[in-house]
């Protein structure tokens, strides 16, 4: 509840409450992948975000700088910078306390995440690799898939590198939980603000596992209720890939979730003391699986707290057995990848 909103926009009136509010610190925020279907739209929800005071855009295509060009012109306080290509890595990551990374290919239609494994496994070694050495102290939020691979990897990029801090680097399932959320809100006509259902595993097919018997607020679903509320929030993505019909993934539900979780991992930064996302993380949560996404606190260095399940039900007890062999096959695809890379 303590959100400052995606969405907030100054009105003539505030003039005065914002001059008399406090200085807010300095947050550099880059986006690596900016000029794509995901990092445009991030772009103009991080320019309208009052955390953020420097907005770093970083692309390969070198549309990124029109895209750079056309945010500078809202009015807001966020100053926005381009930089094109490898070379200007440095330039763009310097001095970021924050790195959201939505670079890569998406699915087409008949493809699973995992199918993009090959080209998005270099892509993510190589950014990483970048953030190592420009800015170690970095929070890294990873949006490429298939992010039970990919985040792996990047903790390997870090080691390697030294500079590994499992606090600072999370996989962003973010869009899991708003799918959660409105679908659960639409079964049961609840009010789409008051709803907050935890999902918990991974972000790939089975291993998406909403806790429905958590729902907030509570609420009792039949059987039938409950599976096809699971399948359809594990497919979601498969819906909107389905949907534009060859032309790419989900953009603009992925860049308002992002959004969600810059904004709270932001707060969470300036010492906000309520701000929990669900998230992939390093975790001993579940014995096993080195990585697993449950609900963290978000503290000054990142995730300051890793929270446990909570009670199951029959049928999520099952559904976390099942997904098991598939999320740790994941997770160990990705190390490998980094240790040995082609
Ligand atoms: P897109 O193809 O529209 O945009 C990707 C952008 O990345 C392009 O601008 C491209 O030039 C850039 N790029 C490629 N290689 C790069 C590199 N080495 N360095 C910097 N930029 C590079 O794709 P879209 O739709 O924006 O999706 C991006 C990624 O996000 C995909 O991997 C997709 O699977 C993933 N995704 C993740 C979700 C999640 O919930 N975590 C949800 C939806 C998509």
């Amino acid at each position: 509840g303590q959100r400052v909103g995606v969405h907030a926009v100054a009105r003539p009136g505030a003039a005065k409450a914002r001059r008399t509010m406090p200085v807010v610190e300095a947050k550099r925020v880059a986006v690596l992948g900016a000029a794509g279907g995901i990092g445009q739209p991030l772009s103009l929800l991080l320019k309208m975000n009052k955390c953020v005071t420097e907005l770093a855009l970083f692309d390969v295509a070198p549309l990124v700088k029109g895209v750079a060009a056309d945010l500078s012109h809202c009015n807001t306080p966020v100053q926005v910078s381009a930089h094109v290509g490898d070379a200007e890595l440095e330039a763009c990551l310097k001095g970021c306390e924050l790195v959201v990374i939505p670079a890569g290919v998406p699915r087409k239609p008949g493809m699973t995440r995992d199918d993009l494994f090959n080209i998005n496994a270099g892509i993510v070694m190589n950014l990483v690799t970048a953030c190592a050495k420009y800015c170690p102290n970095a929070i890294l939020e990873i949006i490429c898939n298939p992010v039970n691979s990919t985040v792996p990897i990047a903790s390997e990029v870090l080691k390697a590198a030294g500079c590994y801090d499992p606090r600072k680097l999370l996989g962003v399932t973010t869009l899991d939980v708003v799918r959660a959320n409105t679908f659960v809100a639409q079964a049961k006509g609840l009010d789409l603000k008051e709803v907050d259902v935890p999902v918990i595993g991974g972000h790939a097919g089975i291993t998406i596992l909403p806790l429905l018997s958590q729902t907030v607020p509570s609420v009792t679903f039949s059987d039938a209720e409950r599976k096809a509320l699971t399948s359809r929030i594990q497919d979601a993505g498969t819906e909107v890939v389905e949907a534009k019909a060859g032309a790419g993934s989900a953009t603009l539900s992925m860049a308002y979730a992002a959004a969600r979780m810059a904004e709270s991992t932001l707060l969470g930064m300036q010492g906000e003391p309520n701000m929990f996302e669900c998230a992939f993380v390093q975790s001993d949560v579940v014995p096993g699986s080195p990585f697993f996404a449950s609900r963290v606190q978000l503290g000054p260095e990142g995730v300051a707290k890793v929270n446990g399940l909570g009670q199951l039900n029959e049928f999520e007890k099952a559904a976390m057995e099942a997904m098991l062999p598939e999320l740790k096959a994941q997770i160990e695809k990705g190390i490998a990848f980094a240790k040995n890379p082609p």
